[in-house]
């Protein structure tokens, strides 16, 4: 690709999924106004991120990514984005304790506002409006003046990025993530599961080794690793207009990095390789990922890597499978082999979600939890048999107590989906569902990294 790249090279591209906006100069004026704010990530935070991912990549670390299919507006408080805080910690937690791994810890967070849509309209009893495409496009209630693609929304979407991630970076770093902490993580309702006790149990493990380590004269206050963790956030860059106004370059480095989140992904229905997405990300130097679904060929990966990766950086790019418990093992080896023969360096990671979606029988889309560990686990599997490295998960899922997938350690049925069903999007894990998957996970990648534990050299020192 000798083509000259710029942050608008992609307008010259077929682009699929953009809404008709009625109004351009409004979209002009408005992305225009979005150009002039401050960026909301800085690149050198970029750059810590792809490092992190390189040493996923080299099987070193495992990379958790996850948060809302979409935010909204609606759901903005302090209290939402604490309890997704939480049990993200604690499934960090569990993994980084219980498979002695470092976990790269990346939210679906503080941007994710942008949905892909199977059709572009929607039909309720004979009317056909716009469909819904995220808050930051149009809102989901069922009027045409609701449906209308309104640029002025990207301004909100923008506030509420930057709110969301001011309070994320306090946590991460003002105290809230101490290792000290960790038996606090827990969920008023998750308290009260049978579950929790793995959970308690894991954390007074956790607490007597810091009383160990503190005990052998290692003063915890001098090492902030304990105290703090580093938190990045990403979201699908669908709405490229916003995003072009967010590109901007990096005076360190002279580079263009996408400053709306630390890593960006493309979607399995905008991944054409001549389309406009990929073309908007092979520009940016942030981590990106690229969603692989059952109708990915390999030979287009291949290109795809080619373009997105020219150079095979360790940490650039993610693969991120979604291919449904019944697919992946039929899809996924192939790619695993022809990406290892052709020696690209990628993270590999599972998205055990939107493989796995059905409407049950009482008209709910949902997920049922059993198919989102069977997705799980034939990853791992597949890894396994090809020598290669199972890196990562890609969920969905929130801190509130809802009950959107069936099935998990309450067994939430078909009929109990009408109690708490409050997404406006793709069913979610909810916390308890959420920490039973890290649980399992942490098996998993216990299993796939023993052998690589270095131990302490025994006799050093004595
Ligand atoms: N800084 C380390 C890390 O991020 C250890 C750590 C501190 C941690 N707080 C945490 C790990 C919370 C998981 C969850 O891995
Ligand atoms: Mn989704």
């Amino acid at each position: 690709m000798a083509e000259r790249w710029a942050p608008d090279s992609w307008r010259k591209r077929p682009i699929v999924q953009v809404p008709d906006y009625p109004d351009a100069q409004v979209l002009a004026d408005t992305e225009k106004q979005i150009a002039t704010f401050p960026p909301l990530v800085f690149a050198g935070e970029a750059r810590n991120l792809k490092k992190a991912l390189a040493k996923v990549a080299a099987g070193d670390a495992f990379l958790l990514q996850g948060g809302d299919c979409a935010e909204s507006f609606a759901e903005h408080g302090a209290n939402n984005i604490r309890d997704f805080f939480r049990m993200f910690l604690q499934m960090a937690v569990v993994l980084t304790y219980a498979a002695a791994s470092p976990v790269v810890k990346v939210g679906r967070i503080a941007g994710q506002f942008a949905k892909p849509r199977s059709s572009p309209t929607e039909k309720r009893d004979g009317k056909e409006l716009p469909s819904y495409r995220g808050d930051i496009v149009n809102d989901f209630a069922f009027t045409e003046a609701a449906r209308r693609p309104d640029p002025r929304r990207q301004i909100e979407a923008y506030r509420q990025s930057a709110a969301t991630l001011n309070l994320l970076r306090a946590f991460a770093q003002g105290g809230y993530a101490n290792l000290g902490s960790v038996r606090q993580w827990m969920l008023g309702f998750v308290k009260d599961s049978p579950q929790s006790r793995r959970y308690v149990e894991l954390s007074d493990r956790i607490s007597e080794a810091l009383g160990f380590m503190q005990a052998c004269g290692l003063d915890l206050e001098s090492h902030p690793e304990l105290r703090t963790t580093d938190f990045y956030t990403s979201h699908e860059a669908l709405l490229l207009g916003f995003e072009e106004a967010m590109t901007r370059i990096d005076s360190t480095s002279g580079d263009w990095y996408a400053t709306s989140g630390h890593m960006i992904w493309i979607g399995d229905r905008t991944r054409q390789l001549d389309h406009a997405h990929v073309e908007f990300a092979r520009g940016i130097k942030n981590p990106i990922g690229l969603k692989c679904g059952p109708s990915l060929k390999t030979d287009d990966l291949l290109k795809l890597i080619d373009i997105l990766n020219p150079d095979n950086e360790p940490g650039r790019l993610t693969l991120i499978g979604r291919f449904g418990a019944e697919k992946v093992g039929e899809h996924l080896p192939a790619l695993v082999r022809a990406v290892k023969r052709a020696g690209k360096a990628v993270v590999w990671s599972c998205d055990p979600m939107h493989g796995n979606t059905i409407t049950s029988a009482n008209g709910y889309k949902t997920r049922p939890f059993d198919l989102i560990l069977k997705e799980v686990r034939a990853f791992f599997e597949v890894h396994a048999a090809e020598g290669s490295y199972a890196g990562g998960v890609h969920l969905e899922m929130t801190g509130q107590n809802v009950t959107e997938c069936t099935g998990g350690a309450r067994a939430i049925t078909d009929a109990d989906l009408n109690d708490r069903y409050h997404t406006v999007c793709d069913p979610r894990l909810n916390a308890e569902q959420a920490i039973d998957l890290a649980f399992l996970l942490a098996e998993l990648l216990k299993k796939e990294r023993s052998g690589q534990v270095k131990p302490m050299p025994a006799a050093a020192g004595l």
